[in-house]
């Protein structure tokens, strides 16, 4: 079964979705991963070269017209990486979802179906912490929060700690926080080294020893609708990312090893470290 992964920051522009998209191609060189996208801006459609104007299904009939993820998945132009596309259709979405029955599990229920048939299921998140991010949050096993190296890269984190909390008890206590990564590291600057200071002393070991330099070809790679993977593999945005895919890996190898319910949960769980004073509110 799929572990599902959700890349999660109600903060606009991290590096949400370079990180997943980006992520899962590198995943996809060794394991059958989905990638879905649930931000009505379809960053991370056109990310991996689906052109959103030829999209008829995506995330949106799944969500709001209980349509199959089989049937609005696609394959990529990367081998073993599956998309569900979105569309601006789900820019309304979650009004309409409003009275579904448990209307929180919609997604869970619908990656249920097809979880066999991928080993990393990731999602990528819209910046809001609505009902498409609960609900984000409910179908995975673990967080990945993407934090950008700047003076206010934990500011609103209180918040997101406490949704993430919400959820865990009271949706899927199966959730925990898998990864928080720094994107857009500029190791030059004492800020930088400031910031990452002290997101090491609020989130502990979660924190991924790979950091993701600020890389001008991370940036360019969208526009050709390509993976860093394919676009420059050289590039040091890539190597981090291919770094930190293999750390995901060994991380799920290491909890499935370690056998059901002796999971990260607990040993990673993101209350530890507490404070953090840098924009922290
Ligand atoms: N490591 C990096 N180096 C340089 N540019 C980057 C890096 N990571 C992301 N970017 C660029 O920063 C911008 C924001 O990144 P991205 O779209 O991944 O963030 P996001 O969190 O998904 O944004 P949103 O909240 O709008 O969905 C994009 O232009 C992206 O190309
Ligand atoms: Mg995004």
């Amino acid at each position: 079964m799929a572990t599902i992964w959700a890349v999660v920051n109600q903060k606009g522009g991290v590096g949400k979705t370079t990180t997943a998209v980006n992520l899962a191609a590198y995943l996809a060189a060794s394991r059958r991963v989905l990638l879905v996208d649930t931000d009505p801006q379809g960053n991370a459609t056109s990310g991996v070269g689906v052109d959103r104007r030829n999209v008829t299904s995506d995330i949106y009939s799944v969500l709001v017209h209980g349509e199959s993820v089989a049937a609005a998945r696609r394959p990529t132009a990367t081998p073993n990486l599956d998309l569900v596309p979105a569309t601006m259709n789900l820019a309304g979405a979650e009004m309409e979802m409003f009275a579904a029955p448990e209307r929180e599990y919609v997604l869970k229920r619908a990656l249920a179906a097809v979880a066999g048939e991928y080993d990393f299921i990731l999602v990528d998140s819209p910046p809001s912490l609505g009902l498409i991010t609960v609900n984000t949050l409910t179908a995975a096993d673990a967080v990945i929060i993407p934090l950008q190296c700047e003076y206010y890269a934990l500011e609103g984190i209180t918040q997101l700690l406490e949704i993430i909390e919400r959820v865990h008890q009271h949706l899927n206590p199966h959730l925990s926080v898998g990864r928080v990564i720094l994107t857009m590291f500029d190791g030059r600057t004492n800020l930088a080294n400031q910031v990452m200071g002290e997101v090491k002393s609020y989130f502990g070991d979660a924190v991924s020893p790979v950091v993701v330099p600020r890389n001008i070809r991370l940036t360019e790679a969208p526009s050709f609708g390509q993976p860093i993977s394919q676009y420059d593999p050289r590039s040091k945005g890539a190597q981090a990312y291919e770094q930190i895919a293999k750390e995901l890996i060994a991380d799920v190898e290491r909890k499935t090893g370690a056998g059901a319910g002796s999971g990260r949960s607990d040993s990673r769980w993101w209350r530890r470290g507490g404070g953090g004073g840098t924009g922290a509110a």
